[in-house]
């Protein structure tokens, strides 16, 4: 019956390949395109990453001003999806809200399911990058029950999210331009991550021919769980429940415990085994925007410098080569800026679209492109006779 490898966690298997972005888990290298993530972080700004990602090469001014525009002209979302956020429950969490409408949209925008005409797939790439900070937004507004805030085409991108989210029709609201700069770097920090589990999702989802929604959707969903993109939310959750730098050694114990499945938050990578570059620019965001906040001596900061001293001095998570993720300091600074826990996961997601639809783009473009369709190996019942019920 022919012979497969058997790859549980597909820790050894490639599953297609890219251009896109370059990761040395040993040494600690992230690259788009060839470009290293800390300089992307510190000299260039998310959508311009968003070109880069999407097209293979940094823009021009005029191609990087074309794109912009573009962007921002998809910003609005097509007034009748209020009614999706508004069958949801006062308390859905962000991220069932997301995946609901970002599904959805394939019922609005039929134009753009079209994948076989690679203008539609375009329009459908650009939708999703503008369109993405408004659906997160207006979950979060749906939680809070306030209205709905629309975009402002006058904002850069990071600026009309944060707009989006904490602006209040009564009111005046003006974005800080400090604020809006970090939120811009953990967009940027997000953007793409090779074939993580929520890429390879929607990677899977695609090969079918799905719709490019339907595909993202199914990302999002990925994304969502505490060992993927949840992560940033759960690891601010064990930050406050640790509390004071004193309770560390107990969560440490139960983290080396075999028989608790408590597992430090924000710690540990499939790939990266050395340092996780992002965290490296995370961990001095953190103290660049507090400062910058005026917040000084942040109770959950410090918690989170002295449990990654103390993980690091330990020889339990020295030999399996743990070390912060990109997830261990981001919600320090999202804390700082005053979304509440359950948007993390979000922002990851609004900052992950770019990357999921440049590799679905890749992957529709490859004309060899085929249905994802791994093997099993089956430890079942052999062939065996059906029985009448009542002879059971
Ligand atoms: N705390 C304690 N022990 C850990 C941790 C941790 N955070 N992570 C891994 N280990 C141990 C694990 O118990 C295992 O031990 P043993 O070999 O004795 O059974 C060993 O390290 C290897 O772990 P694994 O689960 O086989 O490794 P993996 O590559 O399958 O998982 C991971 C990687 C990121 C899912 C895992 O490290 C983890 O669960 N971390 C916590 C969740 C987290 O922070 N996720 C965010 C990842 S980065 C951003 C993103 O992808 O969204």
């Amino acid at each position: 019956a022919g012979v497969f490898t058997y790859d549980p966690g597909f820790t050894s298997t490639a599953s297609c390949d890219s251009t896109i972005t370059y990761i040395d888990g040993e040494k600690g290298v992230l690259l788009h395109r060839g470009y290293p993530i800390s300089q992307l972080a510190s000299q260039s700004h998310y959508l311009e990453v968003c070109y880069l990602l999407l097209y293979g090469e940094l823009p021009s001014a005029a191609q990087l001003e074309d794109f912009e525009s573009t962007i921002t002209r998809h910003t609005m979302l097509h007034e009748q999806m209020q009614y999706f956020f508004r069958g949801f429950r006062r308390d859905a969490h962000p991220m069932a809200t997301m995946v609901g409408v970002v599904g959805a949209m394939s019922a609005f925008y039929h134009d753009s399911t079209d994948i076989n005409d690679p203008k539609q797939r375009e329009i459908a790439s650009h939708r999703l990058i503008a369109k993405m900070p408004t659906i997160a937004a207006w979950a979060y507004k749906y939680n809070l029950g306030q209205p709905f805030i629309y975009p402002r085409n006058d904002l850069d991108y990071a600026s009309n999210f944060l707009h989006m989210c904490f602006a209040v029709p009564a009111e005046e609201y003006h974005v800080n331009p400090i604020i809006a700069r970090a939120m811009d770097r953990i967009f940027t920090l997000h953007a793409d991550h090779e074939q993580n589990a929520s890429t390879s999702t929607v990677r899977l989802a695609s090969s079918s021919g799905a719709n490019p929604f339907a595909c993202i959707a199914a990302g999002i969903a990925c994304l969502w769980g505490p060992a993927h993109g949840g992560a940033n939310q759960a690891c601010l959750e064990m930050l406050k429940e640790i509390g004071t730098p004193d309770r560390i050694p107990e969560y440490i114990a139960r983290a080396k415990d075999k028989n608790d499945p408590f597992r430090l938050m924000g710690f540990g990578h499939r790939v990266y085994k050395n340092f996780d570059p992002r965290a490296m620019v995370m961990k001095q965001s953190a103290d660049e925007i507090l400062d910058l906040l005026g917040v000084h001596n942040n109770p959950i900061l410090a918690t989170a410098k002295e449990l990654e001293q103390q993980a690091l001095a330990d020889p339990y998570f020295a030999e399996k080569k743990l070390f912060p993720n990109v997830d261990f300091y981001s919600g320090v600074i999202l804390e700082a800026m005053g979304f509440p826990t359950s948007m993390f996961t979000p922002i990851f997601a609004l900052s992950r679209t770019v990357g999921w639809i440049s590799q679905w783009k890749e992957q529709l473009e490859d004309p060899a492109h085929k249905i994802g369709r791994p093997r099993q190996l089956y430890l079942g019942a052999t062939e065996r006779d059906y029985v009448d019920i009542e002879d059971r």
